[in-house]
């Protein structure tokens, strides 16, 4: 059984400056909601009780956010009509149980990973990236879950994308396909140029992982970029033992690209049913004005 996520939340947010420039690029807001809310909400949605968010400098909005505001909650408890908002901010501080601990150094996210061994002890866990919020029936990481349960390896979320877009990914060479969405890997590459790609299948931000890959991380050597990266563990990992990539049903937005998140601001907005059908209208209204 999965009990426990890890949610690397250390990155210097450079894609989202000057937005980032003194704030956490997690909790830019996705309509009115941080981004790394929904990731949170995902892992709690398939039955992990206990998160760990791995923090660096200036990252004390997170821990704000997930904890209880006592002042806040005064204020909208002695004003008439605010009972739902009150609602909506005591139930975010009883989401799960948030634990934190900080990556001293911006080593990369193989390092990142490695900070939760302590935490995570000897069983499985997943890990959510927080530039990766989907729109899925069933969230993803549960459907990932499923492929665990079944396989008993580690497993890691894929998506096809554009050949022309291998070096801004984890890639994947596929050994055997097992079903329509489920494949066992034969290796993994981090970011390769076009011309190098074994594959246009690229990891997405959902990691299903064994604790032996703890052991792994801390014998990992710098990779591209001068950082120590998970995928270069996984690589080491598979030949260890079988590697499954799973490619999900639903929708991805990479909010940690700027199309991306305006893309994911639109569609979220648009399912809303408060402010949906409104929203709904001005596009129209906007593509009559051919703009
Ligand atoms: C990280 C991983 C990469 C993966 C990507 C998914 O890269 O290193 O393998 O494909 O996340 O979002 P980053 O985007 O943090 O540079």
């Amino acid at each position: 059984m999965i009990r426990k996520a890890v949610i690397p939340a250390a990155g210097l947010g450079t894609r989202f400056l000057p937005a980032t420039k003194s704030q956490p690029k997690e909790m830019l807001p996705v309509v009115d909601t941080p981004a790394i809310h929904y990731v949170v909400k995902e892992a709690i949605e398939a039955g992990i009780d206990d998160i760990l968010i791995i923090t660096g400098k200036d990252k004390t909005a997170i821990e704000n956010y997930f904890d209880r505001s006592v002042e806040l909650e005064y204020l909208l408890e002695g004003k008439e009509g605010k009972e739902d908002l009150l609602h909506l901010v005591q139930d975010i501080a009883h989401l799960a149980n948030i634990h934190y601990i900080r990556q001293k150094e911006p080593l990369g996210l193989g390092h990142a990973v490695l900070q939760a061994k302590q935490h995570v002890g000897n069983e499985p866990f997943c890990v959510l990236l927080g530039d990766d919020i989907f729109q899925a029936e069933v969230p993803v990481l549960k459907q990932m879950i499923v492929e665990y349960e079944r396989y008993g390896d580690p497993v890691i979320a894929l998506e096809r994308i554009d050949p022309s877009q291998t070096d801004k990914y984890g890639i994947v060479d596929i050994h055997t396909t097992m079903s329509s969405r489920t494949y066992k890997l034969k290796d993994l590459v981090e970011k390769p140029p076009v011309s190098q790609a074994p594959s246009n299948l690229a990891i997405i931000g959902r990691y299903i992982l064994t604790a032996d890959i703890f052991e792994i991380l801390e014998n990992t050597k710098p990779g591209r970029g001068g950082e120590i990266q998970l995928t270069d563990g996984l690589r080491r990992l598979r030949e260890q033992r079988d590697i499954f990539g799973y490619e999900p049903e639903g929708i991805r937005h990479d909010i940690g690209d700027k199309q991306g998140f305006l893309r994911a601001t639109v569609e979220f907005a648009l399912e809303r049913t408060d402010i949906g059908p409104a929203f709904a209208e001005y596009l129209k209204d906007l593509v009559k004005r051919g703009i």
